[in-house]
């Protein structure tokens, strides 16, 4: 304003005399004021970054890591400028694209670039926000079921028609002996209503094969892009359609010879992506199982938990496996039920915890935020959580959701409050934190870190595409966050991985870059040496190992080791380490693929 005002004068003046002055010279880069000019811009830029996240971080790049870091920017500059922006046509022939344009229309194309090859091969850390029966394709899910002997399905009413198809409630199950069904069609008017048939002739004799079938489950499970970018509808309008989607998938994931190959499965494309250890979000309602040759479900509850555990060291021990560190449960309550059914399932908790201590390693809340329970209206059951697990020597942190939302001050919103005092050493999401400056300083001060699942606010309607997520505000006020995937098999990534995630959050935002790479400084600033290069990326990545939980810790414990970093010999410090020699294979990695090209 201020500015403007001595121009405007200056104007005034200068054309109240024009006749008497001569104008001199032209405008010039190389004049003193444009020079002060570009100094001060290069200074305040080099201010505003030093309260970044990961200022320090970005410091100590190698100098491989800084070639793959030019590298990668190349790579990401270049398609922006000729594969993601091009202009629609009137007739369209030719469809609008641009850089950053929603997930569920982007996805197609992403597979085809450079930038995503590049993603793919990333090591990405750990996975720390992700619930169970949403983290493997159901494609790759119903191949394992359709395999599996003695396995069949059945519906409350024939899949004949389209609106039977969405309105039916279908199941799976084993049979332990032949069946004895004359039926072969669950999709045929005649069907008799909760039949079982063996799922190989429902499969075979469904229109369209194996593939219709696989598309009516899907139908059912997933999300698709039309309905997803239809913002227009609002939150609770895709909650519902979402919340709808975990119903089909209980019994599929319940006979012991498919879920230890689900697992299998799931590991596998983790550690094909680059992912060295999960936190799975599961519990509460789950963990049912039939046992191998069985039909009736487990009673001991302990009984699904085994197979988990058995699972881990199985899939360690492939090759495929040999680097991937392990998993643990975060238990997860529905936050919409009752107090009683909570704190009925926080029992049940806290005694899988005592029978499988290295399992277990925390306590949430989860479905939809703005519906359920609020964080305040738990106080009692979550205070008498933490006295019980304080009396019986357990080790149960708290890693809430909170913050999934709109709201500016409503509960929901508030729940950011209570998560940071019953002491959360992680939020899930924290989509509203941007708003609350006070609350980003005592999260930042108590080291606390956000898992941030970029596609999964986006399908589920918080920003509308992912340049509108708050994701380079909250590193950019420098509070700690990891990229995670949510509920990648319902939401639209369709694969089990991180990389579409991390594609959307290095593609779009200059300030990200790849590694920690330097895409957010300007050349310039470079040249003159003023800031290290930025090793964002390499931060988002390193950050999601430096706040797993791979073991039972103090608070005070879990503090230092987050402080120490890579610093120690702590199990903490060593798998970082071990990532950092992973990180710096991979920037080799691009430097020899890429280098002569970009
Ligand atoms: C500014 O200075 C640089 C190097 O000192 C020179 O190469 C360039 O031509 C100059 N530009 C103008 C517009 O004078
Ligand atoms: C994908 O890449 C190939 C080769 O670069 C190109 O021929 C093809 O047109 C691309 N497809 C799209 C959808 O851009
Ligand atoms: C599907 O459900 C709707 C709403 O409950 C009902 O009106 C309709 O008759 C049902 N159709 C079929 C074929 O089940
Ligand atoms: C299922 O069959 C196995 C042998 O194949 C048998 O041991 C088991 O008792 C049977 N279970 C039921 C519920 O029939
Ligand atoms: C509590 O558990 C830890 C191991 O987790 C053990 O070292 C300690 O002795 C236990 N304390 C009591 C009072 O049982
Ligand atoms: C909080 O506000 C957002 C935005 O209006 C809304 O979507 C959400 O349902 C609200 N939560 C509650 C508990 O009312
Ligand atoms: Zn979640």
């Amino acid at each position: 304003m201020r500015l403007l005002s001595i121009i405007g004068v200056a104007t005034l003046s200068i054309s109240g005399v024009a006749a008497t002055l001569a104008i001199d010279g032209e405008p010039n880069v190389n004049s003193t004021l444009v020079q002060e000019h570009l100094k001060n811009r290069e200074k305040l830029i080099a201010l505003e970054k030093t309260h970044r996240q990961d200022h320090i971080f970005r410091q100590s790049l190698s100098p491989t890591a800084k070639r793959a870091d030019e590298i990668v920017q190349a790579i990401r500059q270049y398609e922006i400028d000729n594969y993601w922006r091009v202009a629609g046509t009137d007739d369209g022939e030719v469809a609008e694209r641009f850089p950053g344009e929603p997930f569920p229309l982007a996805r197609p194309l992403i597979s085809n670039t450079t930038l995503w090859e590049v993603v793919k091969r990333m090591p990405k850390g750990a996975l720390l926000h992700a619930h169970l029966s949403a983290m493997l394709p159901f494609e790759k899910l119903l191949e394992i079921i359709i395999q599996t002997e003695g396995m069949e399905i059945s519906a409350s009413q024939p899949l004949d028609t389209a609106e039977a198809k969405k309105n039916a409630t279908f199941t799976f199950s084993h049979n332990n002996g032949t069946v004895s069904t004359e039926e072969s069609r669950i999709d045929s008017a005649d069907y008799t209503p909760n039949t079982q048939i063996p799922i190989k002739t429902a499969v075979e004799n469904f229109e369209g094969g194996e593939a219709g079938f696989v598309d009516f489950v899907k139908s059912r499970t997933t999300i698709p892009p039309d309905v997803s970018i239809r913002h227009e509808l609002g939150v609770d309008e895709i909650w519902r359609r979402f919340q709808a989607c975990f119903g089909p998938t209980d019994t599929m994931i319940q006979y012991e010879p498919v879920v230890r190959k689900f697992y299998q499965k799931l590991f596998e494309d983790l550690a094909n992506d680059g992912i060295n250890w999960v936190e799975i979000r599961s519990g509460g309602s789950s963990g049912k199982l039939v046992h191998d040759g069985d039909e009736e479900v487990d009673p001991d509850l302990d009984a699904w938990w085994h197979v988990l555990v058995e699972e881990i060291e199985n899939f360690k021990a492939t090759e495929a496996g040999k680097k991937f560190l392990g998993a643990r449960v975060i238990w997860s309550d529905a936050r919409g039920k009752d107090r009683t059914k909570i704190t009925k399932s926080m029992k049940i908790a806290l005694q899988r915890k005592q029978n499988f201590p290295e399992l277990f390693s925390g306590y949430d809340l989860v479905a939809q935020e703005d519906l359920g329970r609020p964080l305040s209206d738990l106080a009692p059951e979550l205070l008498w959580f933490r006295e019980q697990t304080e009396a019986l020597n357990l080790t149960i942190p708290y890693f809430f959701h909170a913050g999934e939302t709109l709201g500016d001050g409503n509960s929901t919103d508030l729940n950011l409050f209570d998560a940071v005092l019953f002491n959360t050493r992680r939020i899930g999401h924290g989509f509203s934190l941007y708003k609350h400056p006070n609350l980003i300083n005592q999260v930042i001060e108590q080291n606390v870190m956000v898992e941030v699942c970029p596609i999964s606010n986006e399908v589920l309607r918080l920003n509308e595409d992912i340049l509108h997520h708050p994701l380079p505000a909250m590193i950019a006020h420098g509070i700690p966050t990891a990229i995670s995937n949510d509920d990648p098999a319902i939401l639209g990534q369709d694969v089990a991985g991180l990389s579409y995630d991390f594609y959307e959050a290095i593609q779009a935002f200059d300030n990200i870059g790849l590694a920690g790479l330097v895409s957010c400084i300007p050349y310039p600033l470079r040249d003159h040496g003023l800031l290290a290069h930025n090793t964002q990326q390499g931060s988002l990545a390193q950050n999601s190992l430096r706040w797993a939980n791979f073991e039972d810790q103090s608070d005070k414990d879990w503090i230092q080791d987050i402080d120490r970093g890579e610093d120690g010999t702590s199990t903490k410090a060593k798998h970082i380490q071990a990532w950092n020699q992973d990180w710096e294979d991979f920037c080799k990695w691009i430097v020899d693929e890429y280098g002569s090209k970009y």
